[in-house]
This record gives structure tokens, sequence and C-alpha cells, in this order.
């Protein structure tokens, strides 16, 4: 005989309720023994009752749109059919059993009166089903969210191999635009526009600056001198290429990090004296971003060595950027690099390419 008690007070939905509880749960409860491969829940299916394991084990699987796969498999005290009871929805998943399995079950109409009865008991289950659904639901955001991170700088990379710039640069790119952020943020100026989520924002699409560059033919990209008018404008092409890109992955999802790719894949080449492109736009008509982004690429470009150039003295880059302030630069956001260069010059020295075996 089964101590129907002991196995509702060590369940996963029902512990810590008190016996009282325990008891009128009890009275509601049936036994019932499934066979071996037996489906106890069909996922689609309306729900009438929920079960908790006494003995066994069963597979708990979902049709995942490319085949059904198991999901989790639960043994002794563990409860399911309980989210289809509470939600009044259709089963998510399908419960079948691994072996000889027994459990106590309870119907949906038990479990209503058992909830109107007993707030208290009513109380404690919706805390524990939340907690359980909440760590759940924080589980997969960040799983998702690291793969979605993954991704944005596999697209970014995928340049590298077609681009004289390298994975590095993109590295070193990122963290200069973090860095002058940051310092930006406590100037008035900036302050309330710049914030974490827009600095977060700005890492993730800071190395996708360039993506546009894919579709910019090998004898342009990798030509070793440097370009003449007509390579140049073709290569200008990258910045509405990227944006274009960008404005396709916008359609699919509205998510303000592409938003901030876009006007940084658009408009980093714009000047603030309004002779950059594609658009020839000036001052604070440039996003932000972009006038982020512009100081951080050509800080960095200027100090690595690429196929037409060799690298420049730290001294060097730092008086071209003094020099293009209020020109090419945002003379306050130049201003601010400067007098933070050190920090700059961290980063670079930090991430540097590993040199070919
Ligand atoms: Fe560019
Ligand atoms: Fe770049």
């Amino acid at each position: 005989m089964v101590d129907v008690i002991s196995v509702l007070s060590t369940s996963d939905l029902f512990y810590g309720l008190a016996n009282s509880s325990l008891e009128r749960i009890a009275s509601h409860l049936k036994s019932v023994t499934f066979a071996p491969d037996l489906v106890i829940c069909r996922e689609g299916d309306v729900g009438h009752s929920m079960y908790i394991i006494v003995e066994g084990n069963v597979s708990v699987s979902s049709n995942m749109g490319w085949g059904q796969r198991e999901l989790d498999r639960k043994g002794p005290g563990a409860v399911f059919g309980e989210m289809a009871l509470i939600s009044n929805d259709v089963r998510s998943a399908t419960v079948r059993t691994l072996e000889e399995t027994e459990c106590l079950q309870l119907d949906s109409e038990a479990f209503d009166s058992l909830l109107d009865k007993d707030p208290i008991m009513a109380q404690r289950i919706a805390k524990i089903m939340t907690k359980r659904y909440s760590t759940l639901v924080h589980k997969t955001s960040n799983e998702l969210l690291s793969a979605y991170r993954a991704l944005i700088f596999a697209l970014a990379n995928m340049t590298e191999s077609r681009d004289p710039e390298t994975g590095a640069h993109l590295e070193r790119t990122r963290h200069y635009c973090v860095l002058l952020a940051e310092f930006l943020s406590s100037h008035e100026k900036f302050r309330g526009e710049i914030t974490p989520s827009f600095i977060d924002g700005l890492y993730q699409a800071a190395p996708l600056h360039d993506v546009g560059k894919v579709a910019i033919s090998d004898s342009i990209l990798f030509k070793p001198e440097e370009l003449g008018a007509a390579e140049y404008e073709k290569m200008k092409v990258h910045t509405t290429i990227g944006a274009s890109m960008m404005e396709k992955v916008i359609r699919q999802s509205g998510s303000e990090l592409f938003r901030m790719a876009y006007r940084i894949c658009l408009y980093h080449h714009e000047w603030w004296n309004g002779e950059g492109y594609p658009e020839g736009i000036s001052g604070e008509a440039i996003p932000l971003e972009a006038r982020i982004m512009a100081l951080a690429d050509v800080y960095d470009a200027l100090l690595s060595k690429r196929v037409y150039k060799p690298a420049m003295a730290m001294r060097e880059a730092e008086k071209r950027i003094r020099d293009g302030a209020g020109k090419q630069f945002d003379p306050i956001m130049a201003e601010i690099m400067l007098a933070n260069i050190g920090r700059f010059e961290e980063v670079y020295l930090t991430y540097q390419d590993e040199e070919p075996a």
C-alpha cells in the first residue's frame, strides 16, 4: 500500500503543504498503473488529469518541427500533466512510460475544487509554479541570447575571410567603442543618451560595421596599392550594402540591436563636416553610434598594417585624430578620446592578431 501522504509531501508540486491540505488532496487521488511504452499524455490533446509518479520512469518529448525529441525524463516524486490543467490549454508535450509506472492521478475537476476550497494551497502551488517556470524562462532566454550574440559575431567575421581587416580589428574596434561610450556617458552632452543598454548594443553591433564588404570584389578588397577614383567609388558601396543587409534582418526581427547595426553600417564613413559618404550628412545629423564607430575604426586602421600601408606609430595616430577633430570627427568625442588615449592604446595592445604559423 502506497503511503500517499509521504509521496505528496516529497513531490515537486505539493511539498511543503500542511498535512490537512495533503490529506484533502489524497482523498481525490486514484492509483493507476501504466504498462511499459504507453503514451499517458499526448502533445496537443486536451488534458483532463495530472499525475504524480510513485514508481517507474517516464520520458517527456515534444515535436520540434524537425522530429520528435526527448526533453526530459521523470521519476518518483515528479509531477506531469499539471500545466494543461492550470493553464486550461492542450498538452505541451507527450509523456510515455519507459517501464511499468505507477502514478497517482488527479482529475481536473477535483484539482479545481481543491484550489477553490484551499486558497493557501492554491497560493503555494502558484508560487512553486512561478518559480519553476521563471527559472526555465531565464535559462532558455540566456541560452537564446548567447546563441544570438555568437551568430552576430559569426556574421561579422564572415567578412574576415574576404577582408584585409581582421578578426582582431573587429574585437579591438568594439572595445574602443565601449570605452569611448563609457567616457562619453559622463559628459553632459551625452548623458541620458548613452545608457548601459546603448553600450551593450554598441558592443554587439560594432563588429558588423563592414559586413557590406562581402559584396565588394577581391580585386578591390585585396589591392596592394591605394584605390583609384573609380575603385574607391565601388568600395564606398559597402556602407549601403551593409545597411540593406541589416534592413532585411530588421524585417524579420525588429530588434533595436539591428537598427543600431543599420545606422553603424550606413553612416560610419560620414564626416562631421559633411565631406564623408554615402549621404554627406554632417554634425549631429550623423547618428551617435556611427560617430563613435568612425573614431574607433579610423584609429585602429591607422595603427594597423594593411596591404597598402605600414602601421603608424601611436603618437602619429593620436596626432591624426587631433587633426581630424571637427573635420572628420565629432570634436567633443575626439577630445575625450585624446584625453584618455592611454586606455585606447591598452586595448590595441591587448587584442592582437595571432601570427600565422
Ligand atoms: Fe567601412
Ligand atoms: Fe573597420
